[in-house]
């Protein structure tokens, strides 16, 4: 896949000094794929029903636990709502769930719950979408108005199998070398470590699982494909685990990401028949950022998951795109910066764009991308640093040759310094990484 040279266009690349890009990923990507911009679908499905109504039809008819709620909690919560799930109380039984009812209803009639991001009439449908409809939010607000009626227990549904979902198959379980607890003298301690996947042949990434050690201090994780020897010589030339990686990888020989992982990110299985190519003769950098202003400083082991094609797929690429330059002055609200990446590239006819994984943090408030004729292809009207997400399109978005896509990024600044591209936890981006094929 690196047989092409990257033709210098790099405007996909635009930071100054990113970490989370690849630039050779890009490098490849472009000269790679190259152009073809096109807009397939344009905005799918404006969406019919927006807003919830929360007290449609169902007035009278009653509802219960065992007849119609059970199998509600059990399609859209309890994948994180289970013991050992990453909500912190489970809704799998009607135990459990009973005392909940007022707040479930409350939660799902407010869009809270189940977290869904994108805007609805923006770019979808995407893969697993967590959306209820709205005859399913009436029957939460019924059961509850009804008092949590529990029913039949001749009616009760089989539970299912507690747990998260993760991949569908673990084909490598990755873990960190050595536990590391992060720099004392850092707020933010950037440091890559050496994941060797130890394969005899080339693979090709079809899902990853990036399960951070220490949630509270794990800012993000993103893990590159970089020189094994290099890699290597990088690890032994310093003290302690890994090495200091700002920026990137810190690998001369770096050729992209293959994953990342940011608070509210689970299992990733790329679209079907396409994966991330692997060479035998590479290892992994897993960049951590780790970020210890709320004083967790623990020994942290990260572990990595990955998931690798049984027949052959189209190679696909994470094209960072790094909307930097912006500057959001001292008490602004609101403040919105937009930033083109057009598609220059002229040795393909198309770029496919399959998934969106956009990244702000803490003081964004919106991030949305669109494509050529203002086509959406994915909006987050409320960001929430704790709900990221790759969403992925259930078909791709052709971009033609000589077009552009764009991303706008909006911000409150609540401090009296301006608020700029950066490293740092304070300090705020406007990324998104593209899942793309040729
Ligand atoms: C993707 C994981 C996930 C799914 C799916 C999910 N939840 Fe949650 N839920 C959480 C987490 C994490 C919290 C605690 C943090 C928070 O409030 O955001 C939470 C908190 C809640 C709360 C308390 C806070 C609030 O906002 O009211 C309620 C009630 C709730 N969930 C109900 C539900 C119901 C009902 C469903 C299904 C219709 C559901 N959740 C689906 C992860 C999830």
């Amino acid at each position: 896949m690196n047989g092409l040279k990257p033709s210098m266009e790099l405007h996909w690349y635009a930071a100054p000094r990113m970490r989370v890009l690849g630039l050779a990923v890009v490098g490849v990507f472009l000269g790679g794929l190259g152009c073809g911009l096109f807009p397939v679908g344009g905005d799918a499905g404006v969406g019919a029903d927006g807003g919830a109504q929360g007290d449609g039809g169902s007035s009278g008819a009653s509802v219960t636990w065992h007849q119609d709620v059970a199998a509600l909690t059990q399609k859209h919560c309890v994948g994180c709502h289970s013991s050992g799930g990453i909500a912190p109380f489970s809704l799998r039984t009607y135990a459990e769930a009973k005392p909940m009812a007022s707040a479930m209803a409350s939660a799902v009639l407010a869009r809270r719950m189940p977290p869904w991001m994108p805007d609805e009439s923006c770019g979808g449908p995407f893969v697993g979408e967590r959306r209820l409809t709205s005859a399913e939010l009436d029957t939460f607000k019924a059961w509850r108005d009804q008092g949590a009626p529990e029913g039949n227990p001749a009616d009760a549904r089989p539970l299912p199998d507690a747990g998260l979902v993760g991949l569908p198959r673990v084909d490598a379980d990755l873990p960190m070398p050595a536990p590391y607890t992060p720099s004392a003298g850092l707020e933010d301690d950037y440091r890559c470590f050496l994941i060797d996947p130890q394969l005899t042949q080339a693979k090709s990434i079809t899902g990853y699982d990036i399960l951070p050690g220490v949630a509270a201090e794990v800012h993000h994780v993103i893990i590159y494909i970089v020189n094994k020897a290099q890699a290597v010589a990088m690890d032994s030339s310093q003290a302690g685990p890994g090495w200091q990686c700002f920026g990137g990888s810190g690998i001369a020989d770096d050729s992209g990401a293959i994953g990342a992982w940011a608070p509210g990110v689970s299992a990733v299985t790329y679209p079907a028949g396409t994966g991330i190519n692997l060479p035998a003769d590479k290892a992994l950098a897993m960049q951590i950022h780790y970020n210890t202003q709320t004083g967790v400083r623990l020994p942290d082991t990260t572990r990595l998951k990955l998931m690798y094609a049984t027949t052959p797929v189209t190679p696909a690429y994470l094209l960072p795109l790094a909307a930097a330059g912006f500057e959001v002055p001292p008490m602004a609200q609101g403040f919105s910066f937009t930033k083109p990446f057009p598609n220059t590239i002229n040795l393909l006819p198309n770029i496919k764009l399959w998934g969106f994984l956009p990244h702000m943090h803490t003081k964004g408030v919106r991030i949305t991308m669109r494509g050529p004729g203002n086509d959406c292809l994915i909006d987050i009207p409320r960001w929430d640093f704790h709900w990221q997400s790759q969403y992925f399109r259930t078909t791709p978005y052709t971009l033609p040759r000589g077009e552009a896509i764009s991303m706008t990024c909006t911000w409150n600044n609540p401090t009296t310094s301006p608020l700029r591209w950066g490293e740092g936890t304070d300090d705020e981006m406007c990324f998104a990484y593209v899942y793309a094929t040729p």
